[in-house]
């Protein structure tokens, strides 16, 4: 457990390089297990979800070796094929691993994740998907239980465009005999990289980026090498940190297109924007206008991820601005707090509306989740006076060093050492 300190009213100055991404890195250390090869991963970041998987990994009998963002993963001697409650319990999208074991091992058992801070996480498309690959799939103690000596290629509808489901099913298919058509499947930028990573494997693979993806096999290679793509997430967050607190920020290594509905959103707003070949720039001066309504949809349209980031930045805008969330139950946890410091939100099932006030006062908040408790932070940053946030280690699942990142633009913040986790 930890308590972040932020002293509002300083403005966010300065140049940075985006962290690699969490939620690209995951599924590729997946699939790193598919076919028993030795792959050396660059620009991963420091997270507890990051060291999570690589704890899985270690359990599953790869040898895992990390020197800064570097991670060396040997997975020719697999000899497991089970990821217990302890680990599924420390990260709750383990079930991306479910397709790779499956694959590489014929078999998998995997702990139910069960719901998270955001809401129910159910998995019924990811065990559809591999049913339709051939696999059995039971529910036994509160494990998941999957079986097939031999994946078989066909076609896979996916009811949702759901990342995770998508993300599995690609990498099971590459597994199976035949091609695999998988429709439905989700475009975010994740599921690009992902399949650049798995043709570095040996993969036969396209589509990805678009909602059919077709998969013919792969002729596995011994080596491989991934160089992780920028977090588009913490990308967005420091756009919101910056519309939230003023300033003119920088933000390198990052492609613009990714966080393009996020920009647009600021710059309609009022912020200004300046997007170049792998840097965005963004400038706020006074006040920003309301006016809005954000809905949250699959990629390309305004990431979920980032909605809580949004309110932040709207907090202070003048006018009303409204939100939608269509992608979780419980994505607005921050607003309790966000009150708290002085900020006019009207909660109603999937809407919230914001209306502007001139200033939010520093108080003492809880981070109930990864993204709500970055939220809040910058919101402390925008505010007068201390802001408290309590946070029992969610923001260290998604953010690398984020008092060091923020403190070196110019931002006033740090971790409380004494209660640090
Ligand atoms: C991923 C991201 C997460 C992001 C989310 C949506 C990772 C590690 N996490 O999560 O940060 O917020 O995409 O962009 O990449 N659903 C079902 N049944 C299923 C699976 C999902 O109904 O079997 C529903 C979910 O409840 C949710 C929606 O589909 O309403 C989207 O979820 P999904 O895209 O699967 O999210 P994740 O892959 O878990």
């Amino acid at each position: 457990m930890s308590i972040w300190r932020v002293q509002g009213g300083y403005p966010l100055e300065g140049s940075l390089t985006i962290q690699g991404a969490k939620n690209a890195v995951l599924p590729v250390l997946a699939a790193a297990i598919l076919t028993g090869c030795e792959t050396e991963l660059t620009n991963v970041p420091a997270l507890r979800d990051v060291e999570a998987s690589l704890e899985i990994l270690r359990q599953l009998g790869c040898v895992v070796q990390r020197q800064g963002g570097t991670v060396a993963i040997d997975s020719r001697n697999v000899t497991g094929c089970r990821i217990p409650r302890e680990l599924t319990g420390q990260m709750r999208s383990s079930i991306v691993f479910l397709g790779a074991i499956l694959a590489r091992c014929g078999q998998a058992r995997i702990a139910m994740p069960g719901g998270c801070e955001l809401g129910p996480r159910p998995v019924d498309l990811h065990l559809a998907a591999m049913e339709a690959l051939g696999a059995e799939v039971r529910v036994e103690q509160g494990e998941i239980v999957c079986r097939a000596p031999g994946l078989t290629g066909g076609t896979v509808h996916l009811a949702l465009p759901s990342v995770g489901a998508t993300e599995n099913a690609m990498i099971a298919a590459c597994a199976a005999r035949g091609e695999t058509i998988l429709t439905g499947a989700a475009k975010e930028p994740e599921i690009v990289e992902l399949q650049g990573f798995l043709r570095v494997l040996g993969a036969d693979v396209e589509g990805a980026g678009t909602s059919v993806i077709k998969i013919r096999g792969m002729r596995p290679v011994r080596h491989a090498l991934w160089r992780v793509m920028p977090d588009r997430i913490v990308g967005a967050t420091m756009l919101c940190a910056c519309a939230c607190a003023g300033g003119d920020l920088e933000l390198r290594g990052l492609d613009p297109a990714h966080v393009g509905s996020v920009a647009e959103e600021l710059a309609a707003m009022g912020a200004q924007l300046d997007a170049g070949t792998r840097r965005l720039r963004i400038r706020c001066g006074g006040r920003l206008r309301g006016g809005r309504t954000i809905v949250t949809e699959p990629y390309p349209g305004f990431p979920t991820d980032a909605q809580p980031l949004m309110m932040a930045a709207s907090l202070k805008a003048a006018g009303r601005t409204t939100f939608v969330e269509n992608i979780f139950d419980h994505r607005y946890r921050q607003a309790a707090h966000f009150a708290a410091m002085g900020a006019d939100i009207r909660l109603d099932g999937r809407r919230a509306v914001v209306t502007g006030v001139e200033r939010l006062r520093g108080a003492r908040v809880e981070a109930e989740d990864l993204r709500g408790g970055a939220a809040l932070i910058i919101a402390g940053l925008g505010a007068e006076g201390e802001t408290e946030i309590l946070d029992r280690g969610h923001v260290a699942r998604g953010y690398e060093g984020f008092d060091r990142v923020l403190s070196a633009l110019g931002g006033h913040i740090k971790i409380d050492p004494a209660r640090q986790e």
